[in-house]
């Protein structure tokens, strides 16, 4: 089974960024454990700043692989771009955010993409990421 993990943007900073909402382990250290921990399935991260990029690997992984588990920070709120790119393919998608979104401001609260989910995962810190991962595990 292969799933496909996308972070958005500033999430590169997880372990550095706001670490009193979002913690401090870096999220390269927990895919590593992720990786060891579930090593029957073909586990595969990327991470960008950059809409488009997400938008490219939504579409470069979407017919082949067998889940997409993203984080797509505050493009989620925004992006119509992302949405629809989720919307587009073939392969499930589950949303994921390391907060609570709706213990938070008003404009975490809306999704863009939530509707073109199977799923949405909010509040459980890096957890959430191994939640969705076994969402799509039998
Ligand atoms: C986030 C929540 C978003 O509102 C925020 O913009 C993020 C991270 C989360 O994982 O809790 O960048 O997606």
């Amino acid at each position: 089974m292969k799933i496909q993990i996308i972070n958005g943007p500033n999430l590169n900073l997880l372990g550095k960024r706001e670490p009193g909402i979002y913690g401090s382990e870096g999220f390269e250290t927990f895919f590593e454990e992720l990786k060891a921990k579930y090593s029957q399935i073909e586990l595969s991260y990327y991470q960008s700043n950059v809409e488009g990029e997400i938008i490219n690997k939504l579409h470069e992984v979407g017919f082949e692989f067998d889940g997409i588990i993203i984080n797509a920070g505050a493009y989620t709120h925004t992006s119509v771009a992302i949405a629809d790119a989720v919307a587009g393919i073939k392969t499930p998608v589950i949303e994921v955010h390391i907060s609570n979104v709706y213990a938070r401001e008003e404009f975490r609260h809306h999704s863009m993409m939530a509707k073109n989910c199977k799923g949405i995962i909010t509040g459980f810190g890096l957890k959430s990421y191994e939640l969705g991962l076994l969402s799509f595990m039998g």
